[in-house]
């Protein structure tokens, strides 16, 4: 193949298109990810037309809610067949960055602020994609944690961190299920842009994980493509500029850059187009089927954080107050590049009528057109008040972040009015980066988080305030008392395009639960209309698998699904943790009165920290306390369990402390000898031999020198 066809492989034909090459047709890659964003003009160069109406599932932060992973296949095998239908080969999705702070603007298109959580339910989303023959292209690789200044901003993370919070759900998408590509994130890691990162798309993504796919560049993310080529980067899209394709031919003719970089990136993308050659998607799709499926996910991720005075589930006779235009134009998706078309969309208020019997009166409560008095005549004489709270559009949004979680003040305004009339009021939220609470909470006496529901949001509502589902949706973020309890508030989004990610691996709970800091409503939280009890936790070790069963039963009226949260602690550990750390879940549907059990599995591997002094995973020995629980802060049971541990034997230098060296199985009874002839008789026992050995410890062998110990002694004592 000529150089230049080679270079030219590496850049989009198109918006959405790659080149065609060997003989295989170009490829058509589409956002995602909640459904389909098919342009439905394919010269739209800047990719700002309508698209065609597809099905508009809940963002990921609804579907996170599910914590349901069999669910996020189905929907992703749906989104999977209306691309195939469309000719589309590759969805852009699914989005797997870590929610590190509240504001981050792109949140809604995110799972979690947990690595577990994110990566179950990313590999979930892309399995369930590529069983329709449509590849996925897992993204924003990596930390790509901020929007603002996203393609200057550099995220400096220490390798602790990256390795246990920001890769490891993309570790996790890439290992599990194999996606037929990965998008590199804007943003620089360290110093080095992703697009141009080696260490991270090739060593670690290839070298480590074994990625085969091709990498592509997010739209417009590479500014240098010698350097991307030379880093493992495939694809740079939209790659309108040709000029980019001649400074690649130009680098290999002088020598700057090694052709076998070029022939597998060019190899790497004919390797996509093959596969999408030859997959086989169908070719119709059943809308209606997908809108049923799309309530299904909503009404399955709908979350109730309270629930007092027994509001909830509303008699089908209750008279009604709704209050609040988001009840007739919900929120439903966040803005940018994921922003669906929507075949359908539910209206709240519709969808509330269709299952009252009794009078439903309807109040735009925070419209400037409507006076408040009608809201609060209307609420007043009601049964229950239901009012509508949410974010505007543009808050949710790519490109930007938020400055504040408030809600707008004139939403609380009238919830403030109505709930002093109306004891019996429920708050309805839609919002896709999380918002304080902590007056809601007070003020409403039962609180439903709709987050952003898609299509299906008004049918998932009404269902849920009548009881006609029994929510089982789970906080995937804490809802913080205030922005600045935040662990990483005071570094966001950072300065002169530098985000410090000073907070390390104490990333949402993690950051809360270390520093006891009180929360509105914590990860994992979720009510329903039955209870579970939960029985003691037994656990064993199939082979090098934590196994934990616990009998839970239902001990309400209602049938319901529970999920079961195992976090893991280990005191005393030597290094620095969090107090709970989610190692497991399962989602169980339990009928009323009846008792399941749940089963959560978790590989060994899943308990090692990242080891910076060896670069590796490690596992440390001893026990680990076992807590499961029905969130980060409510744990019914715990039960340890004890685990061989494998902590890299560090060499002994001259620079190692005493401790370090007494560690060590080979030098430190030779320290020891030492020692003992050194100290005055009697005191190497009790107290005193203690003490001493306390205030030595930190003192590195080579100075021992400076206290008389001969050169000979120490070089014996370092020998190997
Ligand atoms: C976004 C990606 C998206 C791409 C194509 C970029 O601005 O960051 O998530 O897939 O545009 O629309």
């Amino acid at each position: 193949m000529p150089l230049a066809v080679k270079a030219g492989l590496g850049s989009g034909q198109s918006f959405w298109r790659t080149k065609a090459g060997a003989g295989l047709p170009a490829a058509t890659l589409t956002d995602g990810p909640h459904g389909v964003r098919a342009q439905a003009d394919p010269a739209d160069h800047a990719g700002f037309a309508e698209s065609v109406p597809a099905t508009c599932f809940p963002p990921a932060a609804a579907m996170a809610q599910t914590w349901d992973s069999a669910l996020v296949e189905r929907v992703a095998a749906a989104i999977g067949d209306e691309a195939g239908a469309l000719g589309v080969d590759v969805v852009l999705g699914p989005g797997v960055n870590i929610k590190r702070d509240p504001r981050c603007g792109r949140n809604f298109e995110y799972f979690s602020e947990d690595p577990l959580l994110s990566g179950v339910l990313g590999s979930a989303w892309v399995r369930g994609v590529q069983s329709r023959g449509v590849g996925a292209s897992v993204k924003h690789f990596a930390a790509n944690n901020t929007e603002t200044d996203r393609m200057r901003s550099d995220s400096r993370v220490e390798p602790r961190a990256l390795r246990e919070i920001y890769l490891r759900s993309f570790e996790r998408v890439v290992t599990e299920a194999q996606p037929w590509t990965v998008m590199c994130s804007y943003n620089k890691i360290n110093g080095v842009y992703a697009s141009e990162n080696r260490w991270l798309l090739s060593d670690v993504l290839r070298g480590e994980w074994g990625f085969a796919g091709a990498v592509i560049s997010d739209w417009g993310a590479v500014g240098d493509r010698v350097a991307a080529v030379r880093a493992g980067l495939d694809l740079s899209m939209p790659g309108g500029d040709p000029t980019q394709d001649d400074d690649v031919v130009a680098a290999v003719e002088s020598g700057a850059l090694d052709p076998a970089d070029l022939d597998d990136s060019a190899r790497r993308v004919l390797e996509l187009l093959a596969r999408a050659a030859d997959a086989q998607p169908g070719a119709t799709v059943d809308l209606d089927a997908h809108h049923i499926l799309a309530r299904v996910a909503a009404s399955r991720a709908v979350t109730l954080l309270k629930n007092d005075l027994g509001v909830l589930p509303l008699r089908r006779d209750a008279r009604l107050a709704v209050i609040g235009t988001l009840a007739v134009c919900p929120r439903y998706q966040g803005g940018g590049s994921s922003r669906v078309n929507a075949a359908r969309l539910d209206i709240p208020l519709d969808e509330i009528r269709a299952r009252s019997t009794g009078e439903v009166v309807f109040t735009p409560g925070y419209d400037d057109d409507s006076p408040l008095d009608d809201a609060l005549v209307a609420a007043a004489v009601a049964d229950v008040a239901v009012v509508f709270l949410g974010l505007p559009d543009g808050e949710d949004a790519e490109g930007a972040d938020r400055t504040h979680i408030d809600l707008p003040a004139d939403q609380l305004d009238v919830l403030r009015a109505v709930t002093a009339v109306q004891p019996r009021t429920v708050a309805v939220l839609f919002h896709g980066g999380v918002v304080r609470l902590e007056e809601v909470d007070r003020l409403a006496a039962a609180v439903v988080d709709g987050a952003l529901l898609g299509q299906g949001v008004g049918a998932a509502i009404a269902d849920v305030l009548f009881g006609v589902v029994n929510p089982s949706g789970r906080l995937a973020e804490t809802v913080p008392l205030r922005l600045a309890d935040a662990p990483s508030f005071l570094n966001f989004p950072g300065e002169h395009c530098r985000v410090l990610y000073g907070e390390g691996v104490f990333v949402g709970y993690r950051g809360y639960d270390a520093r006891a800091v009180e929360v509105t409503y914590p990860f994992g939280h979720g009510l329903s209309y039955t209870t579970f009890c939960y029985d003691e936790a037994q656990v064993h070790l199939d082979g090098d698998t934590v196994v934990v069963e616990v009998m839970v039963t239902n001990t309400g009226a209602r049938d319901g699904r529970e999920v079961v949260q195992l976090y893991a602690a280990k005191h005393g550990s030597v290094i620095s943790r969090a107090p709970r750390e989610l190692r497991g879940f399962a989602v169980v549907d339990i009928p009323a009165g009846g008792t399941r059990c749940a089963v959560i599995r978790v590989a060994r591997r899943e308990f090692a920290y990242w080891d910076d002094r060896v670069d590796d995973w490690v596992v440390e020995g001893g026990a680990y306390t076992l807590s499961v629980g029905a969130s980060s802060r409510d744990i019914r049971v715990t039960t340890v369990v004890r685990l061989d541990g494998d902590l890299p034997v560090l060499e002994v230098t001259a620079m190692s402390t005493i401790a370090e060296a007494l560690a060590h199985p080979d030098v430190g009874p030779r320290l020891m000898t030492m020692l003992q002839q050194y100290a005055p008789a009697g005191v190497e026992d009790g107290p005193a031999g203690t003490d001493a050995l306390r205030m030595i410890a930190s003192i590195p062998l080579g100075r021992l020198r400076l206290f008389g110990v001969s050169p000979d002694l120490l070089a014996d004592l370092l020998r190997p």
